[in-house]
């Protein structure tokens, strides 16, 4: 097990105030950093949580353009939504800053400027697109063009959001600017960089060395950053919005984000507290950044190196990143207003903050991407939380009202049955323990639930309600168990789910107590009196998941066609009416379909083209399953010539719609034909 440290800082990446939060940065950051800290808070731990807008940065100014306000409009209104519902979630940040503080301000300047006084940047001019027009200089994300890669217009000078290859200005076809339009031109400016193969050795020693421990993704991103060598990174921006660049002769530069961002986890910790240099200068304190995979290099190069550079801060001890969270297939998109927000998700369910907070960590993306569904969403909650744990809790506290009135009765002789499980609950514990400390939060809530399915379980097997009626005695003995383990599960359950916890000990009638305490055998004493149970879970019905499926497919078609306006496939050669009528496609009906053993993407289809019948290999099967094939009347292209693929001849296409994401969609014909009919 871990070192033991002095006291923590957890910090929780400042989420940028260009929209509101959705339930893939829940999912990847803050749902784990609040169960991590509430767990050490449980266990007496010295830990600070911190966490605030991110609100300078090039989104923001594009977005103020567009709405035809100022970039603090924007960053005021949704540092607002995103600071309150956070809160509503129940997210226990010790303090939620912002990076327009004047704290902040003064602290990331400071910061560079003490880097710039010791030389530690490179002082460098480049040639780097001007807008004439507007009269500015313009960032990666101002200059728009086509993507080399994928042809995608609309591809921004750092990314393509269509491929998502990371791009630069200088190989976008066609660059225009974003601000007025026009063609830019080439200019020369100059920058401060930080010269990051400076830092190559000391981050191979600190943390391909030093950090085998860290999950497997962030450790694999860092290497191979590594292994393709660093460059010295430009740490500030020709922009109007953002901190002034702390030097003579730098008017109309701000840092670049990047650089002052993570600085703003040590501004929001001195906001805080005035103690705040313990948690950033002593080595005593574990300092555990959580973000999500598109952050790493940030976290784990190039603020590290800063760090270093600066020389007074300590180190991360960890960067638990997780992977990205997609929404019914797709992935979630700010910009494309495609996600579940969650100022939303709490007017549409009020109450069941917990839900969300137990679908999304029992679904975390923490070694893979994920998918979030409305319909698991539905089935954790009814099949899991009202099924098991409001229900053993419910038993057991009814089953108290009902007997004893509420008084809790005493624990009489323990049976083999009762030890049985005593032991059994007793194992949990550790195990527990340790999937958070690893952070494997996944595994941990299902340790905690598991003494609500162990509850479940002893109730059931020892049916106290019938039991009841030859050996009140023994009953006794059953309820005290079961509200010794309700005690357990309130506190098992406060990191994950903290409203669930109130709720349990407001109606144990009892106060908070220690993680040591959880398993002991008197943490409901005997003759205390619970409060009257209400119901801890409701069922949550089609009726409101259809509502929010319907919300999703109306974004979906404004996304789709959006894209679609985007990217039109430029319209192909014309062809002659003759070499058009030598394609024969049938209507065909699939009789059978199953994987191609070893393959990923292939699915061997049976189908009866009305000629015959046939095989087609088709490359469909990530967006198919072969149940959902089979009955199906496609189009078939029955006379492109046979190929063999992986041992089978595939003898005709499928013929299907593409959208403009990629995604295949069946042909099907508006009502049923015979097998055989021509399509022409
Ligand atoms: O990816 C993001 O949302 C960034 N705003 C995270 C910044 S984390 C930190 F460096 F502040
Ligand atoms: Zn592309």
């Amino acid at each position: 097990m871990d070192k033991q440290f002095k006291r923590y800082l957890v910090t929780s990446a400042l989420p940028y105030a260009n929209g509101p939060v959705h339930i893939g940065h829940l999912a990847g950051v803050y749902v784990p950093s609040d169960i991590y800290v509430r767990y050490l808070r449980l266990k007496g731990r010295d830990v600070l949580s911190v966490c605030g807008s991110d609100e300078h940065g090039v989104p923001i100014t594009l977005k103020a353009r567009k709405e035809g306000v100022t970039p603090q409009d924007i960053v005021d209104r949704y540092h607002e939504i995103i600071k309150s519902s956070f809160e509503r979630l129940g997210m226990s940040f010790d303090i939620y800053s912002r990076t327009t503080s004047p704290m902040h301000n003064v602290t990331a300047s400071d910061f560079f400027r003490k880097l710039y006084d010791e030389g530690k940047f490179i002082e460098k001019s480049s040639m780097q697109y001007y807008d004439q027009e507007a009269q500015t200089f313009l960032a990666d994300r101002y200059i728009v063009g086509t993507c080399p890669k994928c042809g995608a217009e609309g591809a921004y000078g750092d990314q393509c959001e269509k491929c998502g290859s990371t791009l630069s200005p200088d190989e976008l076809l066609d660059p225009h600017s974003a601000v007025s339009g026009s063609v830019p031109v080439k200019r020369e400016t100059k920058h401060w960089y930080l010269p990051l193969d400076q830092y190559e050795a000391f981050l191979r020693e600190w943390i391909l060395e030093g950090h085998k421990e860290w999950k497997s993704n962030v450790y694999g991103q860092c290497k191979s950053w590594l292994d393709g060598g660093l460059q010295p990174r430009a740490v500030s921006r020709d922009l109007d919005w953002g901190i002034p660049v702390p030097v003579e002769g730098a008017d109309g530069k701000v840092l670049y984000v990047w650089f002052d961002a993570p600085i703003g986890y040590i501004s929001a910790t001195k906001e805080l507290t005035p103690d705040w240099e313990k948690y950033w200068k002593d080595p005593e304190t574990k300092l555990v950044h959580f973000i999500g995979k598109d952050n790493i290099v940030f976290h784990c190069i190039v603020f590290p190196s800063m760090l270093k550079a600066h020389g007074d801060y300590i180190l991360p001890e960890n960067v638990p990143a997780n992977e990205f969270l997609n929404l019914e297939g797709r992935k979630i998109s700010t910009s494309k207003n495609y996600a579940v927000w969650l100022h939303e998700y709490l007017e549409d369910f009020p109450g069941k903050e917990d839900v969300l907070r137990y679908v999304l960590c029992a679904n975390a993306p923490e070694t893979k991407d994920n998918d979030f569904t409305w319909k698991d969403f539905q089935n954790r909650n009814n099949n899991e939380l009202v099924a098991v744990l409001g229900n053993f809790v419910n038993r057991a506290l009814v089953l108290t009202q009902k007997y004893y009135e509420g008084r809790v009765p005493a624990c009489g002789e323990l049976s083999d049955f009762d030890r049985e499980t005593i032991a059994e609950l007793s194992e949990i514990k550790p195990r527990l323990e340790a999937a958070i400390e690893s952070y494997r939060f996944r595994e941990a809530l299902k340790e905690a639930m598991n003494y609500a399915r162990i509850g479940n379980k002893y109730l059931a097997d020892s049916e106290p309600w019938k039991v009841v009626k030859t050996d009140p005695a023994r009953v006794e003995t059953i309820l005290n168990i079961a509200l010794q383990i309700t005690a357990d599960i309130a506190v098992a359950v406060e990191p994950f789910m903290p409203f669930t916890s109130a709720k349990i000990l407001r109606m144990l009638n009892i106060g908070k107590f220690d993680w040591e305490r959880l398993g002991a055998l008197d943490l409901v004493p005997a003759g205390h009196v619970i409060a009257q149970p209400e119901l801890l879970f409701e069922k949550i019905d089609d009726a409101a998941i259809d509502k929010q499926l319907d919300k999703l497919q109306k974004a979906t078609e404004a996304l789709l066609a959006a894209e679609a306006a985007q990217h039109i496939e430029p319209q192909k050669d014309s062809v002659s009416f003759d070499d058009f009528s030598r394609m024969d496609i049938r209507i065909s009906t699939v009789l059978a379909a199953e994987r191609v053993p070893k393959t990923k993407k292939l699915l061997k289809l049976t189908v009866d083209t009305g000629i015959d019948t046939r095989e087609i290999v088709s490359g469909i099967a990530e967006y198919f399953t072969p149940e959902e094939l089979v009955g199906k009347q496609v189009p078939v292209l029955v006379n492109l010539e046979p190929r063999d693929l992986k041992g089978i001849t595939s003898r005709g296409m499928i013929l299907m719609a593409e959208d403009a994401d990629g995604k295949l969609r069946l042909l099907q014909p508006g009502e049923k034909v015979a097998s055989g009919s021509i399509v022409g």
